[in-house]
C-alpha cells in the first residue's frame, strides 16, 4: 500500500517512523517533511496547505491512502477535497474539525452536551468584551476563537494584561482572522492531561494518558509554545481512568457531531485540566498532538496502518490496538534560539547519530533541513529526543542522556520533562 504523510514535524516524522514498520506498507511519502523523514520515506517538496498541488500529487503516484494530521490542512478540507476524488484520506472533514477550528463552536457544544469545560463568554465586539473583563476577577484566560498556531490562549493576570490581549487580537489583528472573535474563559487549576481518541464515526477507542509541557521554560514559565515535551502514560493516570474521562468527553461529543450530520473520522484530541472540581475541557484538537504522538508511537506495538485505515472504513470496533506493558516515554524538544519568539535558522546540528545510538533512544526531527549533506535547524521545534524506560525517571535519564550530545547554535530545551507531573505547566 502506498501511504502519503502530509505535514513536516515531529509529530510526521514519529508517524511515518511507525508506519514504515508496518507489514502493508509498499512505499511511504511525507509532504513535505524534513531531514528526519527523509531518511525513512520519500520527501515530496509540496506545502501541507496546497490542497491541489497534493491532491495532484495522490492522484499522479495513485496514493492509496494519505494521512492528514496538521490542523491548517483539515480545516481547509482536505480530507473531503480527497474523498471526492475517489481517495483514502485519515482526517476529519472540514466540518467536522470545526471543533479545533472555532473554539466558539467547540464550547457550544460542550455546554449544549453538558461536558464540563472553563465558564465562558464569546465576543466578536473589542468594545463589549473590554467591558466585560472590567467585571471579571483574575486571572482570566483569552483565545482567539480560530487557529493561531498553539499560540492563541493568553492567560492575563490583571485588567490592564486582558485589555492589551483584546487590543493585539481584535484590533492589532495579531493572529489575523482568528482573533475576530474571542472567548473569555475562568482559569483552571491543576494537572493537565492530553486524551487522544481514535474514532470512526461509530467508535471510538482511547489512547493512554499524555502530558504536554507547553510553556518554554522550567517550572511552567514564560510564553505557551507548541510543546516542550511530552511524558506517557502519565504516573497515576492509568486505562480505567483513561476508559471513564473518554465516556466523559469523548462520547458526548461523537454523539453531538453525528446528530448534527458531521460524524467525526479521525484523531480527536481533548486537552483537559484535572480540577479539584474533577476534570474539565481546555479545548479540542481535531487530529493527533505534536509532541504527544511522538511518544504514543514507542509506546505502541501494533499497526499503526491497520488502525488508521480501520477509522477511514468504519472497522474500529474490531481493533484491539496492544501497547507496551510497564513502559514510560519521555520527550524532549529541543528548540532554536528565541523560539517561541523569532529565531533564526540554518544552525549546523552535531551529535544526531551518537544519540540516536544509545539504547531506547529515538530521535524525531521536527524543523531541520538537509543542506549540502549536513543536517541543519529550520524550524522553532528542531528535534525531539524520545527514550522509553520500566519507570518515568528511567525513560527520563535515558533521554537527557541523549539531549546532552546533541547541539547547536541557540539550542534551549526543559530540563524538566517528566519530574513534575502532577502540577505541570
Ligand atoms: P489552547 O490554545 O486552548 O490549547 O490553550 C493552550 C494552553 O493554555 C493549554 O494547554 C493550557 O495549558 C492553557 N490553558 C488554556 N485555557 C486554560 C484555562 N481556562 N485555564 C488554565 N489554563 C488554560
Ligand atoms: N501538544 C500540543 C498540540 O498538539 O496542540
Amino acid at each position: 500500500m502506498k501511504v502519503m504523510v502530509i505535514g513536516s514535524g515531529g509529530r510526521e516524522h514519529a508517524l511515518a517512523w511507525k508506519l514504515a514498520q508496518s507489514k502493508r506498507l509498499t512505499k511511504l511519502y511525507v509532504a513535505p517533511g524534513n531531514a528526519g523523514t527523509a531518511e525513512i520515506a520519500e520527501n515530496v517538496a509540496i506545502g501541507a496547505t496546497d490542497l491541489e498541488g497534493q491532491l495532484a500529487f495522490a492522484l499522479k503516484e495513485k496514493i492509496d491512502f494519505t494521512i492528514v494530521t496538521p490542523d491548517d490542512p483539515l480545516a481547509l478540507g482536505m480530507v473531503d477535497l480527497f474523498q471526492a476524488n475517489g481517495l483514502k484520506a485519515f482526517g476529519p472533514t472540514k466540518a467536522a474539525a470545526q471543533i479545533e477550528a472555532s473554539k466558539i463552536f467547540a464550547k457550544e457544544i460542550m455546554e449544549k452536551r453538558g461536558i464540563p469545560t472553563a465558564e465562558y463568554r464569546s465576543f466578536d465586539s473589542f468594545d463589549e468584551a473590554k467591558a466585560y473583563v472590567d467585571t471579571l476577577a483574575f486571572p482570566v484566560f483569552i483565545k482567539a476563537s480560530g487557529l493561531a498556531q498553539g499560540k492563541g490562549a493568553v492567560a492575563c493576570a490583571d485588567v490592564a494584561e486582558a485589555e492589551q490581549t483584546l487590543r493585539g487580537m481584535m484590533i492589532d489583528k495579531d493572529f489575523g482572522e482568528a482573533g475576530e472573535s474571542v472567548v473569555i474563559e475562568t482559569f483552571l487549576d491543576g494537572p493537565e492531561i492530553s486524551l487522544h481518541a481514535l474514532s470512526d464515526g461509530n467508535n471510538y477507542l482511547m489512547l493512554p494518558s499524555s502530558q504536554d509541557n507547553k510553556p518554554v521554560y522550567d517550572g511552567g514559565k514564560g510564553p505557551n509554545t507548541g510543546g516542550m515535551g511530552t511524558v506517557a502514560p502519565l504516573p497515576g493516570v492509568d486505562q480505567h481512568q483513561v476508559d471513564e474521562l473518554g465516556k466523559l468527553v469523548v462520547a458526548p461529543l461523537l454523539d453531538e457531531l453525528s446528530k448534527m450530520g458531521t460524524p467525526f473520522a479521525g484523531l480527536l484530541y481533548p486537552g483537559l485540566k484535572l480540577t479539584s472540581n474533577g476534570a474539565k475541557v481546555i479545548e479540542y484538537n481535531a487530529r493527533f498532538g505534536d509532541p504527544e504522538t511522538q511518544a504514543y508511537m514507542r509506546l505502541l506495538d501494533s499497526d499503526i496502518l491497520e488502525l488508521l485505515l480501520a477509522c477511514t472504513d468504519a472497522k474500529l470496533a474490531t481493533m484491539k490496538p496492544i501497547w507496551r506493558k510497564e513502559t514510560y516515554v519521555v520527550n524532549v524538544a529541543l528548540a532554536s534560539g528565541g523560539y517561541p519568539g523569532s529565531y533564526s535558522k540554518g544552525a549546523v546540528i552535531t551529535g544526531i547519530d551518537e544519540a540516536a545510538k544509545l539504547d531506547d533512544v529515538v530521535i524525531f526531527h521536527a524543523g531541520t533541513k538537509l543542506v549540502d549533506g549536513q543536517c541543519t535547524t529550520n524550524g522553532g521545534r528542531v528535534l525531539y529526543v524520545s527514550a522509553t524506560g520500566s519507570s518515568i525517571e528511567e525513560a527520563r535519564a535515558k533521554a537527557y542522556a541523549g539531549v546532552s550530545l546533541i547541539s547547536f547554535e541557540g539550542m534551549h530545551y526543559r530540563h524538566d520533562i517528566g519530574q513534575e507531573t502532577k502540577n505541570n505547566g
